[in-house]
């Protein structure tokens, strides 16, 4: 397979050969979009078609951005870097890569930032309260063992401002980096990172990458309730990648998937993702 582009690349990504960026990145394949529904599904498209281990696409903006638990995912053009990376998943435990992912995203806004990354199981990033960006993990296809790995990280206010259900929970990397961050760059830090964490896919979150999570971890000891409304405390993630907590009736319960919220002192944190029935401003 070779480097492609598809209609107008976006701007952060103009004045190099697409093969030249994928050199740069280091990985085998790339295409490089200017407006299409969703890196991830297009994706699964290349990885039905054999595309091989890393191959990667990247969009100026997504018109059916998706996030987990079905929502959708803001990504108007040029203001982030939406990107889909293929993963062998083969070996590795199945909640624990997209927590590994987490781990590596999280270090690499890190080199852009002051301020740490927090992660909210299973891999929200968040600057505090509001999420800075977000990552989808998906099965490739038929029989396939690639994992389609998805990752939308905010980097500036889109010129079609901000929708109103999710201005008070979003942060923009250059905004707490004080400065540009380039596409380009970030990509490739972001390669780097999960070339190192994800790559062979962890079999247990133990060793190296436990420390890692943990130190970002910001659920622990904290509220949250779950999807189903059960609430609790967050007490750590299992070796499987499991979210464990004990609720609010003495239960100690594991939870493998889905989304916890933060019960917060005004209000539980709203994530980022919205509602598919909402209308999506920008990007299309
Ligand atoms: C979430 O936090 O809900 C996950 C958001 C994942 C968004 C990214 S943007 C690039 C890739 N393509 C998609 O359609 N979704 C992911």
């Amino acid at each position: 397979m070779t480097s492609i582009r598809r209609g107008e690349v976006p701007s952060a990504w103009r004045g190099r050969e697409v093969e030249a960026w994928a050199g740069e990145l280091g990985v085998p394949a790339l295409e490089l979009a200017g407006v299409i529904p969703s890196t991830n599904d297009r994706l699964r498209n290349l990885a039905d078609g054999g595309a091989p281990p890393l191959t990667t696409v990247i969009a100026g903006a997504q018109t059916r951005g998706r996030g987990r638990s079905g929502r959708g995912w803001h990504s108007p053009p040029d203001s982030g870097l939406w990107m889909s990376i293929l993963l062998a998943g083969e070996g590795g435990a199945a909640n624990v890569l997209p927590l590994a992912v987490g781990v590596a995203a999280a270090r690499a806004l890190e080199r852009f930032s002051p301020l740490p990354v927090s992660l909210k199981w299973p891999n929200d990033l968040l600057f505090g309260d509001q999420k800075v960006a977000g990552i989808l993990c998906e099965a490739a296809g038929d029989g396939r063992d690639g994992i389609v790995v998805g990752i939308g990280v905010n980097l500036r206010r889109p010129l079609s401002g901000v929708p109103d259900e999710l201005a008070p929970n979003i942060a923009f990397l250059e905004e707490v980096a004080g400065g540009a961050v380039r596409e380009p760059s970030l990509a490739r830090v972001l390669v780097g990172e999960i070339g190192h964490w994800a790559r062979p896919a962890p079999r247990s979150l133990a060793g190296r990458l436990r420390a890692e999570w943990e130190a970002r971890d910001c659920l622990t000891g904290r509220p949250v309730h779950l999807e189903n409304g059960i609430r609790g405390i967050a007490r750590g993630v299992s070796k499987d990648g499991s979210l464990e907590l004990v609720a609010s009736d003495g239960r100690a319960l594991r939870v493998r998937s889905g989304s916890v919220r933060l019960d917060l002192e005004d209000g539980s944190l709203a994530l980022h993702a919205f509602n598919r029935d909402r209308t999506i401003k920008g990007g299309e």
